[in-house]
């Protein structure tokens, strides 16, 4: 998919696009803010980031994150703000023939770009796409504490179809995950 220049509410030009061989530098400093952040923040309400990050689990994620939209598996929306990644969002894909159909969804954003919109243009256009993909039913879990996520994914169209209570335990505290779904071909 092509480029995209997204305009924040506070005036910031992001470029949305999918991520490329290249960008193993810019993902790797991308990660290690959100596991340092992760650190001193327990309010952070992604399970993933849990320890710093090395090239190779970076490399990886890339080679899987670009394979997957090579073969029609996955979408990758990321987000540049002077050369510096901010934020990733994806949709994978599920591989059985029978839930083909399904995918799910992720998204990360790095905390000075939170609450500007751009969580909504790059959901927006990972929906976008992974309609294109054949894809119009996608799930997603959140923390149940997670407030803002909540709020825009069901502004994007998301509804909550159940909890797990306890699924997470931070810190020897107990979070509840809900789980959430969209169906992207009546909307
Ligand atoms: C969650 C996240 C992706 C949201 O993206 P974002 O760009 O910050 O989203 P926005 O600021 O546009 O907020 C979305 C909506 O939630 C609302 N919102 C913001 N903070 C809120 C809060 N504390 N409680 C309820 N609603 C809130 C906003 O008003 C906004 O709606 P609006 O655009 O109609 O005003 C981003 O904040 C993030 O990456 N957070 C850290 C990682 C994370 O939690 N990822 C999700 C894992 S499931």
């Amino acid at each position: 998919m092509a480029a995209q220049d997204f305009a924040t509410r506070d005036g910031r030009v992001v470029r949305l696009r999918p991520l490329r061989n290249s960008d193993l530098d810019s993902l790797f400093v991308f990660a290690n803010k959100l596991a340092e952040e992760k650190r001193v923040n327990p309010d952070l309400g992604v399970v993933s980031f849990d320890r710093r990050m090395t090239r190779e689990s970076e490399q990886e994620f890339l080679d899987e994150t670009i394979r997957d939209c090579r073969t029609r598996n996955g979408v990758s929306v990321a987000a540049f703000a002077g050369g510096k990644m901010v934020g990733n969002c994806d949709v994978t894909r599920r591989r059985f023939k029978d839930v083909r159909h399904t995918g799910t969804l992720g998204i990360v954003i790095l905390s000075e770009y939170r609450g500007v919109g751009l969580g909504e243009a790059m959901i927006r256009r990972a929906l976008s796409e992974a309609k294109s993909l054949g894809v119009w039913l996608v799930e997603l879990d959140v923390f149940s504490t997670n407030r803002r996520a909540r709020a825009l994914y069901r502004k994007m169209g998301f509804r909550k179809s159940g909890a797990v209570p306890m699924k997470i335990k931070r810190n020897g505290v107990f979070t509840d995950s809900v789980n959430m779904y969209a169906r992207l071909d009546v909307h």
